[in-house]
């Protein structure tokens, strides 16, 4: 593989893809030259406290339908990241500052670790919340 050529990689559930989702997956293509996403299964979802309202297979389509996606691999699994990376020939690993800090340790395994600001006033939360398909904020709020 050409040392020229930058992969990068990011995690995450993408459940009700918004635009803070694009932003973010168009800033990570942007640090290099192919984007893999690594995405919640939803078994891991369920291991992780949360209920996603779209399928992992519905989830995948559309995340292999945004343009700046290369490959999209299953999460399965928090251990998994350190292996990926060289499997997958990894140069920069990239999530959202939600995340600051978290998985710095991944740069002893030579990999590139940013943190990108998320863009403000949008989450899959809150399009739950405002379109009152937050199960648990319904029930807490009856
Ligand atoms: N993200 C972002 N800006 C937002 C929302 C998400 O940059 N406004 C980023 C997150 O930081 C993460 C990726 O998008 O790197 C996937 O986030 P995910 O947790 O799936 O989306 P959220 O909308 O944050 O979902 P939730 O409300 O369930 O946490």
């Amino acid at each position: 593989m050409s040392t020229q050529f930058k992969r990068v990689i990011t995690y995450g559930t993408f459940d009700l893809l918004h635009y803070g989702h694009i932003n973010l997956l168009r800033r990570a293509r942007e640090l290099g030259d192919y984007l893999v996403v690594a995405l919640s299964t939803d078994e891991f979802n369920l291991q992780k406290g949360k209920k996603c309202y779209f399928s992992y297979e519905e989830r995948k389509q559309l995340v292999e339908a945004v343009r700046y996606v290369d490959l999209v691999i299953p999460e399965q699994t928090w251990e998994q990241k350190a292996t990926d990376v060289h499997e997958l020939g990894i140069s920069t690993f990239v999530m959202g500052d939600d995340w600051k800090g978290e998985f710095d340790f991944l740069r002893e395994e030579g990999v590139e670790v940013v943190y990108l600001p998320r863009t403000p006033e949008i989450s899959t939360t809150q399009i739950k919340t405002d379109l009152g398909l937050d199960r648990d904020a319904q029930q807490a709020s009856e």
